[in-house]
């Protein structure tokens, strides 16, 4: 029996690869390598033309986000640690730079640079963003163990409802423990 969920699998960025992609000015990805397909689990052709946060995880603070719009809209650089969603469920963290291109003076779309980063560094990260996700959201991250059978019924009933896996178990939880 399969008992560990593949949400939890990371991939890790390989050393000295770059994950590298732009965006139109409302963050719709207009170009992206191979890397970043490889990584993201994604092909380049699902990924252009897609909103970024097609890689969002729902680990990630909505107020990292918008730290990043306003740092981009000042014409600044944006430099931090996003832990991001593959396509299988799984994710990947990434130390990223983003910033604007800019032709004549005139910002014409956004770049991002994204490496891998240390172990030290992702477990920092993600203890910052824990904190903040509950400050912010009021949910934090739980690991739980369920049947296989149980994994089955939610992901149908996810599936049957249009909702995501998250938002079908809290649902029951809220339910049952009124
Ligand atoms: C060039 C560029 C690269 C981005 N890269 C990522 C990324 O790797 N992961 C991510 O979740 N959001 C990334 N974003 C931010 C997304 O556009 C989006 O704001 C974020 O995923 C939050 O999604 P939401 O605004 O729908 O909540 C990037 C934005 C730009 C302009």
């Amino acid at each position: 029996m399969q008992t560990s969920y593949q949400m939890f699998i990371e991939t890790e960025v390989p050393e000295g690869q770059l994950i590298v992609s732009r965006t139109d000015l409302r963050g719709n990805i207009t170009y992206a390598n191979d890397v970043f397909a490889n990584i993201s689990g994604y092909s380049i052709d699902e990924l252009v033309g897609k909103p970024h946060c097609i890689v969002r995880h729902p680990d990630m603070p909505r107020s990292v986000f918008r730290n990043l719009w306003e740092t981009l809209k000042n014409e600044q650089i944006w430099k931090g640690f996003v832990k991001n969603l593959r396509k299988d469920g799984g994710y990947y963290w990434v130390y990223a730079e983003i910033s604007g291109v800019y032709k004549d003076g005139k910002l014409v779309e956004y770049k991002s640079m994204r490496m891998p980063m240390s172990s030290e560094d992702k477990k920092t990260a993600q203890n910052q963003y824990d904190v903040l996700r509950e400050k912010e959201e009021g949910t934090c991250r739980a690991v739980v163990s369920l049947s296989k059978e149980n994994v089955d019924k939610i992901k149908k009933l996810a599936k049957d409802e249009g909702a995501s896996e998250d938002k079908v178990i809290n649902d029951i939880l809220s339910d049952t423990l009124l």
